[in-house]
This record gives structure tokens, C-alpha cells and sequence, in this order.
């Protein structure tokens, strides 16, 4: 009989995954998952594919290592530069039986039922948005739409510093905006494409014409969990439903668990790891 105590591991660069955390244990509080944020080297937004990739793979192995039997990247920068890879290449050979899971797919699915005329603006990190990632997803699903990105170097760096809620930030915000509208002003349908940046949304929805919807993953990705372990009771089974969660940082874990506890609003204790 196959054992019942995996946790599902929860993975970004810093803490725009709590974002994703989030909605995922208010759709699924049952189960147990283990948050890992790689805050000492954040942000991954600026890197190349190959130390993406190393990085996130070394996460996975690392949640692997803890019983995860399924990971999601709660992170666009990972699952631009390395999910595809991991998934093709070395789950076969480390790990056949368990997954990983990104958060690219589930959101553009959605996008159909948001826009009404399939003009998209996608806000993420130079990685993600230099991938062309969200592009290549939209046009295999929406040929019909029109897509157009913008990468915000600075907006994960102001929430990895806790200056979200700044004035500071306010510039930042407000540059990126006037540029993608500069480029396509027709855009009815923004994605905030990086888990951190819903923790920017009400300086981002400030400065966005009212008319225009800002997509956040969190919910998204949650409900499209929740499909997913319908669809595959083989990983279902083994999750461990003891509403436990563990929150691993490579950086200071009282700083983590500080940011945490006031995001997640209930009180966050933090462990710091090595990868
Ligand atoms: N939160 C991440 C994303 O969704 C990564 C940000 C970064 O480390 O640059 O892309």
C-alpha cells in the first residue's frame, strides 16, 4: 500500500509564491505543503536559462528530498526557463513517479473567458517576458490574440526589499504601465505574469485605466490544482492531509517569517535550509 504522508511542495525564488500559497490553501486546506523561497538568491528575473534551471532543479530535489510527491513552481521565471526541462529531461530519470507542475499553462487557459478582445498586456520579469513564453502559450491556444510584454527589472527587487507599499515604488509602477499602454493602448486584459506581483497590485491597479482587467495567478492556479489532483488520484492518495505547513527559506528565516506571517495574516515560523 502506497504511503499517505506527502506534502506538496511549494516553490519560488523569494516570496511572490506566498501569492500562490495563498489561494491554494483557501481552496485546498486539507492538505500538508512546504513552502521553499530561495531568497538568497533572488531574484532569479535577471538570470540566464542554465542557472534557472540549476537552481530550480536543485529546489525540486531538494522538496523531493522532503516527500514531496508533486511540486508546483510558483514561480513564471522557473517555469519559463525551466519547467519544460525538468519535466522532459530529469524526471524521467530521478524521479518518474513524481511531478512538477508549472504556473504558465493553467493561466493562460483562462485567458479566453477574461478578455473580451483578446488584447493581452503581460507584466513579468525580463527572464519571463525575453522567454516568450506567454506568447508561444497564447498563440497555440488564442491565434486570434494580441499579445504584448513588458519586463519590470525593478518591481521584484522593491518586494524582496519590502518597499511594496512605498512611495518609492510608486515610479516604478507607474513606468511600466504607461509603457506597455504606449505600445498597445487597446490591451483590455493585464496577467500580473510573476508571483510577486500581486503583492504591488493596489499601486498597479491605482495606476491602470479602471477598464482594465489585472489577472493574478493565485487563484488561478489554485483551482487548477484542485483539478489536478481529480484528475490524478495516483498523487492524490500519497498526499498527506494533516493541514501541516512548513515554510523553508535559503535566507534569514525570521525576516521570512516576518513577511509571511504579515501576508498570510496567521503566524509564520520559518527554517532556513542550503540547497
Ligand atoms: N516570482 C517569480 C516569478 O513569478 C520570480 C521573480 C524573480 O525572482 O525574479 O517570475
Amino acid at each position: 500500500m502506497s504511503n499517505r504522508n506527502a506534502p506538496i511542495g511549494i516553490f519560488d525564488s523569494g516570496y511572490g509564491g506566498l501569492t500562490i500559497l495563498k489561494e491554494i490553501m483557501k481552496e485546498l486546506p486539507q492538505y500538508d505543503y512546504i513552502y521553499l523561497g530561495d531568497n538568497a538568491r533572488a531574484p532569479y528575473g535577471n538570470r540566464s536559462f542554465d542557472i534557472v534551471y540549476e537552481f530550480t532543479l536543485q529546489a525540486v530535489r531538494y522538496l523531493f528530498d522532503q516527500g514531496c510527491r508533486l511540486v508546483i513552481l510558483a514561480c513564471n521565471t522557473a517555469s519559463a526557463k525551466a519547467l519544460r526541462t525538468i519535466q522532459q529531461h530529469d524526471l524521467p530519470m530521478i524521479a518518474p513517479d513524481r511531478r512538477v507542475l508549472g504556473v504558465i499553462r493553467p493561466t493562460v487557459e483562462r485567458l479566453g473567458d477574461i478578455s473580451n478582445n483578446g488584447r493581452i498586456g503581460i507584466f513579468g520579469t525580463p527572464g519571463t517576458i525575453m522567454s516568450h513564453s506567454y506568447e508561444m502559450e497564447i498563440a497555440k491556444l488564442f491565434p486570434d490574440f494580441v499579445t504584448t510584454g513588458v519586463g519590470c527589472p525593478m518591481w521584484v527587487p522593491l518586494v524582496e526589499n519590502n518597499e511594496a507599499d512605498r512611495p518609492g515604488a510608486d515610479y516604478f509602477v507607474k513606468q511600466e504601465i504607461d509603457r506597455l499602454l504606449d505600445r498597445d493602448p487597446e490591451i483590455d486584459t493585464i496577467v500580473l505574469a510573476c508571483t510577486h506581483y500581486p503583492h504591488l497590485y493596489k499601486k498597479i491597479r491605482q495606476y491602470t485605466p479602471e477598464h482594465i482587467r489585472i489577472v493574478c495567478q493565485g487563484e488561478i492556479v489554485a483551482e487548477s490544482l484542485h483539478d489536478y489532483l481529480r484528475r490524478h488520484p495516483e498523487i492524490e492518495s500519497v498526499c498527506a492531509k494533516n493541514g501541516a505547513r512548513t515554510y523553508l527559506t535559503t535566507e534569514n528565516p525570521e525576516k521570512f517569517a516576518e513577511m509571511a506571517s504579515l501576508f498570510l495574516g496567521e503566524k509564520v515560523v520559518a527554517h532556513r535550509v542550503e540547497l
